[in-house]
């Protein structure tokens, strides 16, 4: 079985993940973070377009008893974010789609977390789905910088978006 488990590259920054709430995962693959985050509290819903990929997050989901936390669709997300309550988390892992980026920082709860990690275009050819340098802080500069970086393969980027303020 696939171990649930934090994307590596947020591994020093565990702590700042919330435990609960509600987390949507974008293009997640076969589940594994995304079980994760529902073994840690959170209510998770996961998409991908992988039809094949959601019958093994469902699995593992399953077989780590958390399939009451974690709701796995089929989704295209050329044609953008599935409909949805506002989120606490916001996670993307290696996957970039520009267009959706107004609609991931409109989807935040106040005080919500965007986690997201994407292949760089230094070193390989352009992609739809990579990232230039620097492209990650630029796209989600409304949100507050928690952590960033980057290497040679990937730019990464943990931002909150604004908290509740009082009236
Ligand atoms: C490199 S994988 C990353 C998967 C997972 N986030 C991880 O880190 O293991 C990219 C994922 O994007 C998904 N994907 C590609 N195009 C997509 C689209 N238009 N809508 C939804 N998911 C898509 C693929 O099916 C694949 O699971």
């Amino acid at each position: 079985m696939l171990t649930p488990a934090l994307p590596a590259v947020f591994a020093d920054f565990e702590s700042v993940f919330p435990r609960t709430g509600k987390a949507l995962e974008l293009a997640c693959g076969s589940g594994a973070a995304a079980v994760w985050l529902a073994m840690r509290g959170l209510d998770v819903h996961g998409v991908d377009v992988s039809d094949v990929a959601i019958e093994q997050a469902r699995l593992i989901a399953r077989q780590s008893g958390v399939a009451m936390r974690c709701r796995f669709d089929s989704v295209d997300l050329d044609l953008g974010l599935p409909p949805g309550d506002a989120v606490d988390l916001l996670l993307c892992h290696r996957f970039r789609d520009r267009r959706l980026d107004g609609a991931v920082i409109g989807r935040l709860a106040p005080g919500g977390l965007l986690a997201i990690c994407a292949l760089r275009e230094v070193g390989s050819a352009p992609g739809r789905f990579r990232v230039r340098p620097g492209e990650l802080r630029t796209a989600f500069a409304a949100l507050e910088v928690v952590a960033a970086g980057a290497s040679d393969k990937q730019e990464w980027l943990l931002a909150r978006a604004s908290p509740a303020t009082a009236t």
